[in-house]
């Protein structure tokens, strides 16, 4: 996968050239083999010059596009993987079903321009100078390169080209597709609506959607829904991604409740913008995806000259349930994605002060905590918000990122080495886009927030927008991060963003360009996090925004993990963390054990059963330490110890959803197998058992059925008959009974391959 450290961008020079060669190789009809694959490279891309069909195959996935008779770009096949004898005819347009559907419509296009008369979602959508917003894009040429291809397509009478770029993963079969747009025309000209480009599934009118909804501390709730003819509109309008929805689908076409059978297509957006993915089943039920930045309110002013890269559109395919299709894309994520792939870094355990301090921190309190995290085995010392400027509460200090004298008067270089001598590496929180009104940053400029001139500015936990889009202000939050970074020995920032956009004008936007400020904010975003990284490259960043409203596969090229959730309560988290995982992986998913009862549903339940809820994802402590007794501390010890043991496995490891706890289920269970088939581990929930009902007995997957396993519970009881050794067979089909009785109970055990 390309590290695209920009995902939109304008371009010039040396891609203009690229084009201008494009073109010309289409000019004289080229195939592939004329474009730089060098011999014996495996052929994971082909090309039939005499049909016109390209081929893209990646692990157990093919993906089939044509050029048909009206030059159009047309899909022929996504699906199971074709033997690699078969040859698929070259594309034809579909005939117009009548006067009222034309052939525009009912052809299954990768990427459409709005013009003729088109009625489906479109992939780009202008407006020029002179009035005239007719697009009708034709392909031009192409061209093949490593595991990528790049289709070029023009209008058909003015200047504006656009060029797909496909990228297929050959681990995963997981395909990047995202699209250029080019402005030739000599003026400028406004896109008023682009998407990375559409999804065509087989035709059909059994289809299920899966995808996530959510709201602050409810994020991950996994919706399903039939897809019936007409539209489903998936987005976000916030200026961000959002929890309301997240970037990600699934559609299977089996309607099964089953996690590991039935065909699924499935794919996720890389983009923290403003967001929308359409869903549609049109007149010929023909079902269209099509995703990219939100249509609403959105205007990019190109001039001429310029390129704008629209974000990633990722798209997959399993036969194997979405069960699988979450596995291949956490193994993307982790392959293609997250900083430092294919092999990132296993997460640290961690401590966070903010549930045990929130904004009272001082050098003598947070020193105190570190004493006790460092006892338990804890990596990484947080400390959270309220640190710098007037931080008192949320009324204040935003904006002002210098040390608050008061609460470190030695600034935090003598509490930094403290956390250092206990063995531990420091981490920061910051909220760099934003801004208190009450901050000595916004006194000095008003006009650096998303504002209208003389309209009201809606302020959200007391704070307003940055505008990032702003060279002046972009500039500033770089400043006051690399001098943070420069200055102090920090190895994490966990960077937040509190609250989504009002008024997101841009006064002083060059050229009258305001709306380009859907874009140049994330693409800033992007950058600076990007530069960053390269500049302090020990620094790990965690995506927090008031727990998930922030996490894609735009962001996660530049973070290291995601805050899922605000909510910390151990029982809520088990369905929070169960949707967080259909669509990312659990190497990224920071997980904490808090307080008891727990602040969100006053609900209590046992440090155990804490541990083991936070223990199927990054594990991070966020109790109050003070509060807790030796035992809390004998408990604690022993979980982190556990948790060191199994962490690779639950971090790189195969994820499999046993029982899901979704439809108000009081069960629930997760299995991990290592990466090398040679362990597991497995963790047991029970809200709450009824009428002397047993637990469901526990069937394994994704074991070895001819190797030998030994189990252990390192917490809960397994029944008194259940052997010490067995078959992966055994384990998978006979399977496991765990004494699980009570309210909130949790069992945990490990499989050891023994042969
Ligand atoms: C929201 C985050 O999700 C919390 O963990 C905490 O960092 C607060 N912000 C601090 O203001």
């Amino acid at each position: 996968m390309r590290n695209c450290h920009v995902v939109m961008t304008r371009l010039v020079g040396s891609a203009t050239r690229l084009l201008a060669g494009l073109i010309l190789a289409g000019a004289l009809g080229l195939s592939s083999s004329t474009f730089g694959q060098s011999a014996g490279q495996a052929q994971m891309i082909h090309y039939d010059a005499a049909t016109k069909v390209f081929r893209l195959d990646g692990a157990d996935v093919s993906y089939v596009l044509g050029i048909n008779e009206q030059s159009e770009v047309q899909t022929l096949y996504w699906g199971k993987r074709l033997a690699d004898s078969d040859t698929l005819p070259a594309a034809i347009s579909s005939p117009a079903i009548s006067s009222f559907d034309m052939a525009l419509n009912t052809t299954p296009h990768e990427f459409v321009g709005w013009g003729g008369g088109l009625y489906v979602e479109p992939d780009l959508k202008v407006s020029f100078p002179d009035g005239n917003r007719d697009l009708i894009l034709k392909y031009v040429s192409h061209q093949i390169h490593n595991d990528g291809l790049a289709i070029t397509m023009k209008d058909q009478l003015r200047d504006v080209y656009v060029t797909l770029d496909y990228r297929m993963d050959k681990e995963t079969g997981i395909l990047r597709r995202s699209a250029v747009i080019e402005n030739r025309t000599g003026d400028p000209f406004t896109i008023e609506q682009v998407a990375s480009g559409t999804w065509n599934l087989p035709r059909g009118t059994d289809y299920r959607l899966r995808y996530l909804t959510g709201r602050w501390a409810g994020e991950w709730n996994v919706q399903e829904q039939p897809v019936h003819p007409g539209k489903v509109v998936l987005e976000s309008r916030r200026g961000t991604t959002g929890a309301q929805n997240n970037p990600w689908f699934a559609i299977d076409d089996n309607r099964s409740n089953d996690q590991d059978q039935g065909n699924v297509w499935f794919g996720a957006l890389g983009w923290s913008g403003s967001w929308q993915i359409s869903v549609e089943q049109d007149q010929v039920q023909q079902v269209r995806v099509t995703g990219g930045p939100n249509a609403f309110d959105f205007a990019y002013r190109l001039g001429n000259g310029e390129k704008l890269e629209t974000p990633a559109f990722y798209g997959g395919f399993s036969d194997h349930g979405v069960g699988d299709a979450s596995r291949l894309l956490h193994r993307f994520e982790v392959g293609s994605i997250l900083p430092g792939h294919p092999s990132p870094r296993l997460r640290p355990v961690l401590y966070n002060s903010w549930e045990a301090t929130t904004f009272d921190v001082n050098e003598a309190g947070q020193m105190a905590l570190a004493e006790k995290a460092a006892s338990i085995g804890v990596e990484r010392f947080v400390m959270d918000d309220g640190w710098f400027g007037g931080r008192k509460n949320d009324h204040a200090g935003l904006g002002d990122w210098y040390v608050n004298p008061k609460k470190f008067p030695n600034g935090l270089k003598p509490f930094i080495d403290k956390v250092h001598s206990l063995g531990m590496e420091f981490g920061l929180w910051v909220e760099p886009e934003m801004v208190n009104p009450d901050s000595d940053l916004y006194r000095e400029h008003p006009d650096w927030v998303l504002n209208f001139p003389g309209r009201p500015r809606t302020e959200a936990r007391n704070q307003l927008v940055l505008n990032l889009a702003r060279p002046d202000v972009r500039a500033y939050v770089f400043g006051f991060l690399d001098k943070l970074l420069t200055e102090n020995d920090i190895a994490f920032l966990k960077w937040d963003y509190n609250r989504n956009w009002s008024e997101p004008g841009w006064p002083a936007a060059p050229n009258g360009a305001q709306q380009n400020v859907y874009v140049d904010f994330t693409r800033n975003f992007y950058s600076i996090l990007a530069e960053l990284r390269q500049k302090h490259p020990q620094v790990e960043i965690e995506s927090c925004s008031g727990g998930g409203s922030r996490v894609d596969l735009g962001v996660m090229q530049y973070t290291d993990e995601v805050w899922p959730s605000d909510n910390t309560d151990a029982f809520d988290r088990i369905l929070i963390q169960n949707g967080f995982t259909y669509a990312y992986s659990p190497a990224v998913m920071m997980a904490w054990v808090t307080d008891s009862p727990n602040w969100v549903n006053q609900r209590s339940a046992s440090l155990e059963y804490r541990f083991l809820v936070a223990m199927q994802g990054s594990l991070g402590i966020g109790a109050d330490l003070n509060k807790w007794t030796a035992d809390d501390f004998d408990k604690a010890k022993q979980m982190v110890a556990e948790y060191k043991t199994i962490r690779e496995t639950v971090q790189r490891g195969q994820l499999y959803r046993l029982i899901t706890p979704e439809h108000d289920s009081p069960y629930s269970v997760t299995e991990s197998v290592s990466p090398d088939g040679k362990k597991a581990v497995a963790f047991a929930f029970l809200h709450s058992s009824k009428e002397l009902y047993p637990y469901p007995r526990i069937q394994l997957r994704g074991l070895d059925r001819g190797a030998r396993y030994e189990i252990s519970a390192f917490a809960g009881k397994l029944a008194p008959a259940t052997p010490k050794t067995a078959s992966g067979a055994f384990w998978m089909q006979h399977g496991i009974d765990v004494l699980l009785r009570g309210d909130f109970q949790a069992a945990a055990f490990t499989l050891t391959r023994v042969d």
